[in-house]
């Protein structure tokens, strides 16, 4: 079998009150069309067909890759208008019809549809709801077939007293497609070409309709503002967490806990409240993750703990190490096994050597530092000149004091000590104490200066 998929994203989402054209919407960090286009993938289609509409160039612009076909379909006059448009680029034996704004559609429920599909019969995703309002309705004879679907403007007062309602979602041989779309009219209550006008004119021809219906009626759910739309960001993130708990996560709180990308897990690892992981995260086996910690595109290998309110966007945690509570790991930022970062420290292009520690209220970037080098409070890496950016090297077992400023390019070398208060702007060797502060001095009997009085 070969697959066209034609995902329709014209119209316009009225109800969302926005800008942003519907489709573009987000759903765990990835627009609802998004979402759509992944599923489609990976039903390794020969084609994905988008007819776009309302917003076209903004969602060519923000989706556009080599798979895809974008369709403009110029006025919205019908699912079955819309259809039509990408009609003209289906060459596959096969034809599924998906929804830009229903982004939780399940691959599996997708495979269970198509298999359904033959050149005698069609699939359809059906739904049977407690209250299908709005839906249209699936009609069955009294064998139970297929024979129509009424929308609900549509319909008689039986029919709608019917619970399975359309979702919208079908799929059908490509080889009657520009017969049925060539006959739909519209002659309805809308005054709209209807994709739904195929499944009579079908079974008039001698096909039959085949139903599935989805595991869970969230996966057709569409939104069309933005209540709905919270609706699926919740479910999926249930989901989502759901399927970490299963792999031997431990969430203190699937109902806060998000994930905007894609997150790969180890086992016991546990995660507390409030934790957003984002794009691409590694979590091995033993991490900990405390309350409110936001995690993009990192790596946290096995026993990292990950301390409250701690900031991470494309770094590197090796094995055991630690970081804040209130620490920002910024891209670039390495700490090998047993490296240590506390609280108000940042570090930006950062190399932390094994068990290497800053421990409080430090900014090291364009840094490489080494194995058991400590990092006294207050200390800065000064980088940048504010044209260009220098580098700081310090070896193995480095001291440095407090409240030290490291003026770079400088380098520190193995086992050199720098004493606080210091400003440190040229190389210290290996071994060394560098010193680099105004000495003291007292002056005794001192009088501190007195208010002058106002006359
Ligand atoms: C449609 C179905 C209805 C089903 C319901 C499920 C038809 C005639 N009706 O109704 O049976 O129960 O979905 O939600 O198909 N679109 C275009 N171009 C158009 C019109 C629509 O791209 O000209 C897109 C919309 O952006 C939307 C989708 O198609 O994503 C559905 O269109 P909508 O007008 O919302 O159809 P419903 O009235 O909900
Ligand atoms: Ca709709």
């Amino acid at each position: 079998m070969s697959l066209d998929i034609v995902i329709l994203a014209a119209g316009q989402g009225t109800r969302m009150r926005s800008a942003l054209p519907k489709v573009l919407h987000p759903v765990a960090g990835n627009s609802m069309l998004g979402h759509v286009i992944h599923s489609a993938r990976q039903l390794q289609p020969q084609g994905i067909h988008v007819v776009i509409g309302h917003g076209a160039e903004l969602v060519r612009e923000r989706l556009a890759a080599d798979d895809l076909n974008f369709v403009l379909q110029d006025k919205q006059l019908g699912t079955g208008h819309a259809v039509a448009q990408a009609l003209p680029a289906i060459t596959a034996d096969t034809v599924l019809v998906l929804y830009g704004d229903v982004p939780l559609i399940e691959v599996e429920t997708l495979q269970r549809l198509l298999a359904k599909v033959s050149d005698k019969q069609l699939g359809l995703l059906t739904v049977t709801l407690q209250d299908p309002t709005g839906y249209g309705r699936i009609v069955r004879n009294g064998e139970g077939q297929v024979t129509a679907i009424v929308e609900h403007k549509d319909a008689s007062e039986a029919q709608k007293a019917i619970k399975e309602g359309n979702t919208g979602i079908l799929a059908m041989p490509a080889a009657r497609l520009s017969d049925w779309m060539g006959r739909l009219s519209n002659n309805n209550a809308q005054g709209e070409y209807y994709l739904t006008d195929v499944i009579a004119m079908a079974v008039a021809d001698g096909l039959v309709v085949a139903t599935e219906q989805p595991h869970d009626p969230m996966e057709v759910q569409g939104a069309n503002d933005r209540r709905q739309l919270s609706e699926l960001e919740r479910h999926y993130q249930l989901r989502e967490g759901r399927r970490l708990m299963a792999q031997g996560v431990t969430l203190r709180d699937p109902a806060r806990f998000d994930v905007r990308g894609e997150v790969t897990v180890g086992r016991d690892v546990l995660i507390d409240i409030n934790v957003i992981l984002e794009g691409k995260v590694v979590i091995e086996d033993d991490v900990q993750i405390g309350p409110n910690c936001v995690i993009k595109d990192s790596t946290l290998r096995k026993g990292a703990i990950i301390k409250a309110n701690t900031h991470l966007d494309g770094a590197v945690m090796g094995e055991g190490s630690d970081a804040g509570p209130f620490a920002r790991l910024r891209p670039g930022s390495v700490l090998e096994a047993k490296a240590h970062v506390g609280n108000f420290v940042e570090l930006k292009n950062a190399y932390l050597g094994e068990g290497a520690k800053a421990g409080h209220l430090t900014y090291l970037g364009d840094a490489e530092i080494g194995a058991r080098t400590n990092i006294g409070a207050g200390t800065i890496t000064c980088n940048y000149d504010g044209a260009n950016k220098f580098k700081t090297v310090m070896g193995e077992d480095v001291f440095i004091g407090s409240n030290n400023s490291l003026v770079a390019p400088v380098e520190i070398k193995a086992g050199a000590t720098t004493a606080a208060g210091s400003t440190i702007t040229q190389a210290v060797e290996a071994g060394d104490l560098a010193v680099a502060r105004a000495r003291q001095r007292n002056i005794s009997g001192w009088k501190r200066p007195e208010k002058i009085k106002k006359s």
